[in-house]
């Protein structure tokens, strides 16, 4: 076991995790936060996506133990209080989500997408986001809802 600090959601943790414990594992069984999902748990669906220092990491294939002493956001952290983060209200708008369960990593990856800045168009929003799956059809909605904020951002 190695014990490592975590601050999540601007809590700190302290856990002890054996070594080869991926961080999605150890965020939804060891600290309960079920809303990253785990779904190829192979790095291919995007559902696992976090961020990490603002940057969007896949936690099914990070270890814990390289995340030692960082800062990790979930999507059980971006909501400001009872205020929705921007883009929760936008998926909520423009139906970009049927069964949710890629939402989680599809708005983690878009907030850190969206940081990067390297998207400019519609098309480089698509090519940015193809890490993240939606097995339900909802990828018009999804990426309507991402364009929305990001124009949105640019008239700020
Ligand atoms: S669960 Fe991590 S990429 Fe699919
Ligand atoms: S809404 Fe079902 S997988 Fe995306």
């Amino acid at each position: 076991m190695t014990n490592i600090t975590l601050k999540v959601n601007r809590h700190q943790y302290s856990l002890d995790v054996l070594p080869w414990v991926s961080l999605l594992d150890a965020l939804r069984d060891r600290l309960k936060l079920t809303g990253a999902k785990k779904g190829c748990d192979h790095g291919q669906c995007g559902a696992c996506t976090v961020l990490c220092g603002g940057k969007r990491i896949l936690s099914c294939m990070t270890l814990a133990v390289m995340k030692d002493g960082s800062e990790v956001t979930t999507i059980e952290g971006i909501a400001n209080g009872d205020e929705l983060h921007p883009l929760q209200k936008a998926f909520i708008e423009h139906d970009a989500f049927q069964c949710g369960y890629c939402t989680p990593g599809q708005i983690c990856s878009a907030i850190g997408m969206l940081g990067e800045g390297k998207a400019h168009t519609r098309d480089e929003v698509k090519e940015l986001m193809s890490g993240n799956l939606c097995r339900c059809g909802a990828n018009v909605g999804i990426i309507d809802a991402i364009m929305e904020v990001r124009e949105g951002g640019n008239r700020e």
